[in-house]
């Protein structure tokens, strides 16, 4: 078989390890060809591909981002690219198409596979806001860096008795806040599900800065207060080809209202592509490698518009009309776990 793969939408840690496994498991187990589809679904749109072979994957594992480069290209529902695709997949002769992505380039995979495409999903996100699997690959390793980072401004919290604001990523779920703000100690963690009171947040604030003398906030891009509209903050209006708005800044705007409501000086640090970039932890490249060989043999298994998924410990197929039917969001139990410990 000649199959293709493609990384759509944000980068993040693991995608190379993705890539790699698909190409030694297809070459080894199978004899396939495997081409490099490049830039996401613009290298189908553009018929920009490169044959991919042993020499172009060695030493990826740890490397972040993709060698493949990445878009947020959305040729759905524009038929002068779909056809492009069309005429790329005839001409080319791909068995198969495996695309890594999240829930946008998701969606485009199974558009495509409506159409009567042989797609295959891999799920990737540094959100983890997926349904139909446990985990993304990417999600570990910006959880490790934004732990880190917290870590880090604990000390200058209680060297300066300030209190410190981190913005996470996270564009529809706090899981990021969720688990580095709990793996950090942290003393409160505001995320998009459970939307806050500013009120609270501060007589929260207060009680540690009594006690203690300070305090550390992480808080997912997207969190927003109860009856505020528009409720997210953005960097700017414009929105991507799936209509996504740019987040950011709600870190050190929150920072700005904490100060002037409470005294007590505080500071905020956008953590951004930070959490996004460099090598992937040692838990992403394994989930990224699993993956990988999971995809390529669902393309062998006629598993076409399916996506790899972990389930336990077991990784299996999801359709993809489950994983991009919704969001997986912060559950009230998981959430009122970490609520325990706030304060
Ligand atoms: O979806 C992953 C993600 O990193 C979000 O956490 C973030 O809001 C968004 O991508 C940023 O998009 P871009 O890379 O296009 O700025």
């Amino acid at each position: 078989m000649k199959i293709g793969i493609l990384t759509g939408g944000g980068d993040c840690p693991g995608l190379n390890a993705v890539i790699r496994a698909v190409t030694v498991r297809a070459i080894k187990q199978y004899g396939d060809e495997v081409v490099g589809i490049r830039n996401g679904w613009r290298g189908l749109v553009d018929d920009e591909m490169a044959p991919l072979g042993y020499e172009d994957v060695a030493g990826v594992i740890d490397l972040g981002g993709t060698i493949l480069g990445t878009s947020r290209t959305n040729p759905i529902g524009d038929s002068g690219m779909m056809t492009k695709i069309e005429e790329t997949i005839r001409g080319a002769g791909l068995d198969g198409v495996i695309a890594v992505g999240g829930d946008d380039t998701l969606g485009v995979c199974l558009g495509l596979h409506r159409e009567g495409y042989p797609t295959v999903g891999v799920p990737k996100t540094i959100d983890n806001d997926l349904r139909g699997t446990d985990y993304t690959f990417g999600f570990q390793t910006a959880v490790t860096i934004a732990t880190e980072a917290a870590d880090r401004l604990r000390t200058t919290a209680a060297s300066h008795h300030r209190f410190m604001v981190l913005e996470v990523m996270g564009r529809h779920a706090g899981w990021i806040a969720l688990e580095s703000g709990m793996a950090a100690g942290a003393d409160l963690i505001l995320v998009p599900e459970f939307p806050f009171d500013l009120d609270e947040v501060c007589a929260t604030l207060k009680s540690c800065h009594d006690r203690k003398g300070h305090a550390v906030l992480v808080v997912a891009e997207g969190a927003h207060e109860r009856d505020a509209t528009p409720n997210l903050i953005t960097q700017h209006k414009e929105l991507d080809a799936f209509g996504n708005v740019m987040l950011g800044g709600a870190g050190p705007l929150l920072a700005n209202r904490i100060a002037e409501q409470t005294g007590i000086q505080t500071r905020a640090t956008v953590l951004g592509y930070v959490q996004r970039g460099g090598p992937p932890v040692a838990f992403d490249r394994v989930l990224g490698t699993r993956f990988g060989v999971a995809a390529i043999d669902a393309v062998h298994r006629g598993g076409f518009g399916k996506m790899v998924a972990l389930r336990g410990e077991t990784i299996g197929l999801t359709p993809l009309e489950e994983a991009v039917a919704g969001f997986k969001l912060v559950d009230r139990d998981t959430w009122k776990a970490a609520e325990a410990l706030f304060g």
